[in-house]
């Protein structure tokens, strides 16, 4: 089993497949991102032979992320070999994801997560630079249909889309998914100041509690969101303060980028580089007691690490993973 400094059990990884993406969120990266070179990714197999490896240490659970995962090449490879070890669940745009749904369904992806920030088509222009509403509008309702459990990802972006908290939280009245509204972060990738957010999730609570009432509901364990339902409604609605980190205290996850570095917080360091090491030659006990090593250097709450790391804040949310 694998713990950490703080008592706390990590059994979830969080593998960002690739740092490409087909769209371009203003939150998220520049137009003009410069990506990784192939040889700089993580190999299938170097991937396979990680995740083996933490499974044998009691991790059960990965999320697929990115960048776009659809984006790299025989991803469905990648996750028939996963979903023999691990719970698998996989963080998209939807821009690709719609063809492949039925054989998402059919090797039993535990989840998807779709971001989705507006159901306005121009807006959603204006929000991604790329012109691919109707796809990803096809991903939601085929994701729907498929009864794949969804959750819906919306950053909340004062004066983009704070109109439209309401349109996403009737989302669920008919369908059995949750609607998550996120807490902007620093994560941009262009380096822009970031003057903390406007939109703390107890207003965004509020205001759609000024329009529907709201019902807490007991949340998972480690969960990120605060979860509630309107009465009547299919499905449930959350908030994630992912900018004010009311979550931290039990955080059981690591993350790993598409070069194999090692995070142990989302807003901390690179802290161990498995690409290197495997290709080095280290052996699964080298990898796996540095492991341990650094998750004996964690700290108690991520945005200390922040603070003593402002260089985090100039990358994008695509290298990391989310
Ligand atoms: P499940 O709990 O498996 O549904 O997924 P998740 O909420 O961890 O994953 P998802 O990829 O949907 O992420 C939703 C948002 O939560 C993203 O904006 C993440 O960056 C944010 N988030 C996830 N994990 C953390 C974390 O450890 N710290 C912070 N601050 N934010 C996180
Ligand atoms: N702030 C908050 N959430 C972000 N995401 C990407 N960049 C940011 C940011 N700067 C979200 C995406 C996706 C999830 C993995 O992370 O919308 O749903
Ligand atoms: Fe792509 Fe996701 Fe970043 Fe948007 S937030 S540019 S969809 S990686």
């Amino acid at each position: 089993m694998l713990t950490d400094n703080h008592h706390r059990i990590i059994n979830y990884v969080r593998l960002a497949v690739t740092d490409r993406c087909n769209l371009r969120c203003t939150y998220c990266m520049p137009e003009n991102m410069r990506f990784l070179e192939r040889e700089a990714l993580l190999s299938y197999e170097e991937i396979l032979r990680f995740m083996q490896l933490l499974t044998g240490a009691g991790v059960n659970k990965v999320r697929i992320t990115g960048g776009e995962p659809f984006l790299r090449k025989d991803l469905l490879f990648l996750l028939e070999k996963l979903v023999k070890i691990a719970e698998v669940s996989i963080t998209t745009n939807g821009v690709l994801t719609a063809p492949y749904i039925p054989q998402l369904k059919a090797l039993g992806i535990q989840q998807v997560n779709l971001s989705l920030d507006t159901l306005q088509p121009q807006k959603f222009f204006r929000i991604t630079r790329r012109d691919q509403f109707t796809a990803v509008r096809k991903t939601l309702d085929g994701l729907i249909d498929a009864g794949i459990p969804l959750k819906l990802n919306m950053v909340v972006m004062d004066g983009v889309n704070t109109d439209e908290l309401t349109d996403f939280a009737a989302l669920t009245r008919d369908h059995p998914l949750s609607v998550r509204f996120i807490e902007e972060m620093p994560f941009n990738g262009q380096g822009k100041g970031f003057s903390g957010i406007e939109w703390h999730y107890k207003r965004i609570l509020d205001a759609i509690r000024a329009v529907y009432p709201l019902e807490k509901l007991a949340d998972a364990p480690h969960s990120t969101s605060m979860n509630y339902t309107i009465p009547g409604h299919a499905g449930s609605i959350g908030v994630i303060p992912a900018y004010s980190r009311t979550f931290c205290g039990t955080c059981n996850r690591i993350r790993v980028t598409p070069t194999g570095h090692l995070k142990t917080c989302l807003y901390g360091n690179d802290v161990m580089n498995v690409r290197d090491l495997f290709r080095r030659h280290a052996t699964d006990e080298e990898v796996l007691s540095q492991l341990q090593a650094v998750l004996h250097q964690r700290f108690a709450n991520g945005f200390e690490a922040e603070a003593a790391n402002r260089h985090s804040q100039l990358e994008s949310m695509s290298v990391i993973g989310g």
